[in-house]
């Protein structure tokens, strides 16, 4: 058998005692997605005094994670909303934050979804396609006509820049920059912003500063540029890898805009970044089994109830409470048998017995947000610790939820 024994330097603290964590699965159930809302004032509070610039509005990219309670802690720090969707938008109002708080800067809304995101009077628009951009100005024009709608919305584009943005779908060409203009002033609008993108999960920093210079001379190309949005893409530092440097990033953004001959509004969309962190999935150890010096765990979650190491590839680290100090090699399986249902790989643990907890580390994006019912596995709940109390912020699903909508 396999046997590590320095398991500090192996295995990351829990975030919280093994005594708290019985008491959330005692009164919620397991799995338990349990939010740290000191953790996550801690990172908006970080990224927020990173970026001196005066006229930043960060806005919280809902995509990662859509729970209210969550979006109520980001809208009460000051910061806005990035939408994708207009299910983004629809939830971050529901939270209270104020329309004109709301940038939506996502790709392929049909008509009725256009009209809806403009009737609830979101103030910026980020474009993905000259076609996105007609269709905005064409349902702008006709909500005017008829007094639908009061103030003007505040329009840009997403940048497509091979060099920059690589192989992407998302986004216009600077060439084709003069037909966007002329496109919005049909409409009586101007484009006044560019939104770049990096790419989700980008830990190094100078992949950002390397490319503020270019991003900046591309805006500079709409003659009424008023804003720029840096977008989102900053990594997190799972299992211990590269973290993102907000600090160095900050500096040089800010650098870089106060040389410009006229101040213009910045906009940052992080997601990963500020909320990875504040999550653990609580999960009890069900079934124990060997195959050799290999430990194979079965817990009661599954890739469906966070499905980011099926999809993107990358367990979360795993924690646990039990401390003996011999550790082994440890597949962390889903309680289905799908193929891919581990929860982690080749993880360090100690040998570990049914009934015991595990925490998996850092899943507060992409998460419950990815959640689905494949495998026809009910979602779990969510808990918020706050001041060292803890709340139900969704409840756990039961079995009608595979009935709904189902028509028999
Ligand atoms: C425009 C935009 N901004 C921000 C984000 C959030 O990305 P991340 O979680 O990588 O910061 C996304 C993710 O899809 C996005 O499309």
């Amino acid at each position: 058998m396999q046997t590590i024994v320095d398991r500090t330097s192996i295995l990351k603290q829990p975030p919280f005692t093994l005594a708290l964590a019985e008491e959330l699965l005692a009164t919620y159930g397991s799995p338990l997605y349990v939010y740290q809302s000191d953790i996550l004032r801690g990172t908006i509070a970080r990224i927020t005094n990173a970026i001196s610039y005066p006229q930043t509005q960060f806005c919280f990219a809902s995509v990662t994670n859509g729970n209210i309670a969550l979006l109520q802690i980001f809208q009460a720090c000051g910061w806005g909303l990035h939408a994708n969707t207009p299910g983004d938008i629809y939830l971050g109002i529901k939270a209270g934050f104020a329309p004109k708080k709301i940038v939506y800067s996502g790709s392929n809304l049909h008509q009725s979804e256009m009209e809806q995101v403009l009737r609830w009077g979101v103030k910026t628009l980020n474009l993905d396609s000259l076609s996105q951009l007609q269709l905005c100005c064409e349902v702008y024009q006709t909500l005017r006509e008829n007094q639908q709608i009061l103030a003007p919305p505040r329009l840009g584009l997403r940048l497509n820049l091979p060099e920059l943005t690589g192989d992407s779908r998302i986004g216009v060409r600077s060439t084709e920059f003069p037909d966007a203009i002329s496109i919005a002033k049909t409409a009586g609008l101007k484009l006044s912003g560019l939104h770049f993108y990096r790419g989700t999960g980008t830990n190094s920093t100078a992949a950002f500063t390397q490319v503020i210079d270019t991003v900046i001379a591309t805006a500079q190309q709409l003659p009424d540029w008023e804003y720029l949005d840096f977008g989102g893409g900053f990594g997190y530092p799972y299992r211990g890898g590269t973290a993102f440097d907000w600090e160095l990033f900050g500096a040089e953004l800010t650098n870089r805009i106060n040389r410009l001959y006229r101040p213009i509004d910045l906009i940052v969309e992080p997601g990963r970044s500020a909320v990875a962190g504040c999550a653990t999935l609580l999960a009890r150890v069900v079934s124990t089994k060997w195959q050799e010096a290999k430990q194979i765990v079965g817990v009661d979650t599954t890739v469906a109830n966070l499905s980011v190491p099926s999809v993107h590839g990358g367990y979360r680290e795993i924690c646990t409470w039990n401390c003996q100090d011999s550790l082994h090699v440890t597949d962390v399986c889903g309680n289905t048998t799908y193929s891919r249902d581990y929860l982690g790989k080749n993880c360090q643990l100690p040998a570990l017995r049914v009934g015991e907890v595990l925490g998996i580390l850092d899943v507060g994006a992409y998460g419950y947000a990815m959640s689905s019912h494949f495998l026809h596995r009910p979602r779990p709940a969510e808990v918020l610790l706050e001041n060292s109390h803890h709340r139900l912020i969704r409840r756990r699903e039961d079995y009608r939820v595979l009935l709904a909508n189902q028509v028999f």
